[in-house]
């Protein structure tokens, strides 16, 4: 099971400038999301949460974050520092991958779980799943806080991909020339955004401007196809909002017809198969893309 939030990781680059609206109004958590979370909980929490973007992000728990802080005092910080940042014994957290995919520990669990020092020599494993939990609202915090006060520090470090080897992948595995085109409409995108909005744009086209919404066609049988904005969808039931703005809403029933269209699917099914170097690089290709050619 690998709970996430789709579309997840780096938004938390964005989050910086934008700094959250969900998380300035200590937006409650279901409880399935304070520990591990399930997948199930992860979805039936993205389906409410369908304000623009707010699925995205990992919205921090203070009081989770500060007894984070304590575990962090006690097993992280001589090697990834105070902040997070890292130190001659240990990276940068603030641009490791696994945290910026991680979700409520979903995916920092099953890093420390595999083993990783600690100061304590503990044995990582033993971490319970509330203080995984704990530890990625903490770190997830140190990210917030790390870009809202210095975005010219995250600017230098995105910067360190290849732009040919970006290039290579847009043209070719990354099947990115599929929708897009250099000299269309990513033409110049470099120059329109700076470095981390531009990996975040990459990462999370939807987020921060609202983005375009997931549209639904239901057929029934013998009858006529209607399509509209997804409104709701679970194994039950399926209901939209019409161009009138009307709302219909069907029993799943098995002669229904349900086909869903989210314009970003490409994007969150990128998530799930990038690589730390691929992203650098495509940022870095994308970034060279500054002036319309
Ligand atoms: C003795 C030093 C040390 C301690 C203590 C330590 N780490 Fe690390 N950590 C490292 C080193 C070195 C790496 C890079 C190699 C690796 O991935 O194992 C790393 C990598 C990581 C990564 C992966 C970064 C990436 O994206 O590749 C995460 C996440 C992480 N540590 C979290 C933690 C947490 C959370 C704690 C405390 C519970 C912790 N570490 C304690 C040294 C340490
Ligand atoms: C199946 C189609 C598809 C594929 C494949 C795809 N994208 Fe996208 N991409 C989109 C859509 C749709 C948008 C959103 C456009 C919008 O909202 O106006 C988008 C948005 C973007 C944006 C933000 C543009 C902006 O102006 O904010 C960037 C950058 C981007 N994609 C880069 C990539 C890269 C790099 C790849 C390959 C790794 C890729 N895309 C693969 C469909 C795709």
């Amino acid at each position: 099971m690998k709970p996430r939030l789709v579309p997840g990781a780096l938004i938390v680059l964005f989050v910086a400038m934008s700094m959250t609206s969900s998380v300035a109004r200590g937006q409650q958590l279901p409880s399935c999301l304070r520990g591990r979370g399930s997948a199930s909980c992860l979805r039936a929490f993205q389906g409410r949460a369908a304000g623009p973007g707010s699925a995205d992000k990992h919205v921090v728990d203070a009081a989770a974050a500060d007894r984070g802080k304590k575990i962090w005092a006690g097993e992280c910080i001589s090697c990834h520092g105070t902040q997070a940042r890292g130190t001659d014994s240990g990276p940068n957290l603030v641009q490791s991958v696994i945290v910026l995919h991680d979700r409520y520990g979903s995916d920092l669990g099953p890093f420390l779980r595999k083993g990783h020092p600690t100061q304590s020599r503990e044995p990582s494993a033993s971490f319970s799943d509330p203080q995984i939990a704990d530890l990625s609202h903490f770190i997830h915090q140190r990210v917030y806080e790390t870009l809202r006060s210095s975005p010219t520090f995250v600017v230098q470090d995105i910067l360190t991909g290849d732009p040919g080897a970006g290039a290579k992948y847009f043209n070719g595995e990354g099947r990115c020339v599929t929708c897009h085109s250099p000299t269309g409409d990513l033409a110049g995108i470099g120059g329109r955004y700076a470095p981390p909005v531009l990996q975040q744009r990459f990462i999370f086209p939807r987020s921060g401007r609202g983005g375009r919404p997931v549209t639904v066609t239901v057929t029934p049988s013998g009858g006529a196809p209607m399509s509209g904005v997804l409104a709701q969808m679970d194994d039950f039931t399926v209901s939209l909002r019409d161009a009138s703005g009307a709302y219909h809403s069907w029993k799943r029933t098995p002669d229904l017809t349900v086909v869903k269209n989210d314009p970003y699917a490409a994007h969150i099914e990128l998530l799930d198969r990038i690589t730390d170097k691929n992203m650098h690089d495509v940022v870095a290709y994308l970034a060279s893309l500054s002036r319309v050619q």
